[in-house]
């Protein structure tokens, strides 16, 4: 494996705030990527100002431009492979993409979602989870395939539901694990420990169980919602 970085490009819609996690992974000096763009299909996402004020080249592609899906994806493949990227980052991105990009990028594509996959795919899943009385919830970090956030799980991390959350408290906790397993997979990607084999997780060359590291019990039942 070679010692230099591994170039990635991160897709990113809003906030940021996994994007700077990643970015102060890297700057710590633990995780050996160079960050070639970060790219925003929203004009006005408050972590482009962040990954600028961190020097790093950044692109928009508005969605908003192209009359469908299908071109607005084309010019957003093109922005990203110009910076030949060894993986794809979705940090908060929050377009849904289609096949030809996901085929594109098949077994580089990382996703981070909000939730313990497979429970709560979609929007508002802190809502959701507070709704369905989840003794647990969590964040998942997962390769992208066609299945919308159902790729297979590579890494996920808990948090307790406490009686008093409100779906802002429960997301605070949620997002506090999110900066971390999202760096953490991304790590084990670029450090070549990590893959995907015929739609499974493949880690330092065994096989991670289906929900990577937990199955929440008690939330499956949403699952199919
Ligand atoms: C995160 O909760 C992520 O899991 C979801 O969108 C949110 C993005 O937050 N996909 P941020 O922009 O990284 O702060």
């Amino acid at each position: 494996m070679s010692s230099a970085p591994a170039p990635v490009v991160i897709l990113i819609s809003g906030r940021g705030s996994n994007l700077r996690s990643i970015l102060d992974e890297t700057r710590a000096g633990r995780l050996p990527i160079e960050i070639r763009a970060v790219i925003s299909n929203n004009p006005e996402a408050e972590g482009l100002q962040h990954a600028r004020a961190a020097g790093m080249p950044t692109e928009v592609v508005n969605h908003r431009n192209y009359a469908d899906r299908a071109q607005f994806e084309a010019k957003l493949m093109q922005a990203i492979d110009r910076h030949a990227p060894r993986l794809v980052i979705l940090a908060g991105f929050m377009r849904i993409l289609g096949e030809v990009f996901i085929r594109h990028y098949a077994g580089r594509l990382l996703n981070i979602h909000p939730s313990l996959l497979p429970a709560f795919k979609g929007l508002n899943t802190h809502a959701r989870a507070l709704a369905a009385g989840a003794p647990q919830h969590g964040a998942s970090v997962h390769f992208v395939t066609n299945d919308l956030d159902g790729g297979p799980v590579i890494v996920q991390a808990t948090v307790p539901v406490r009686a008093n959350d409100s779906a802002d408290t429960l997301g605070a906790r949620v997002l506090h694990e999110e900066h971390r397993i999202l760096p953490l997979a991304i790590r084990w990607f670029v450090e070549g420990r990590l893959s995907l084999r015929n739609g499974q997780v493949l880690l330092d060359g065994e096989i991670r169980p289906e929900q990577g590291l937990i199955a929440a019990p008690g939330i499956q039942a949403e699952a199919s919602k």
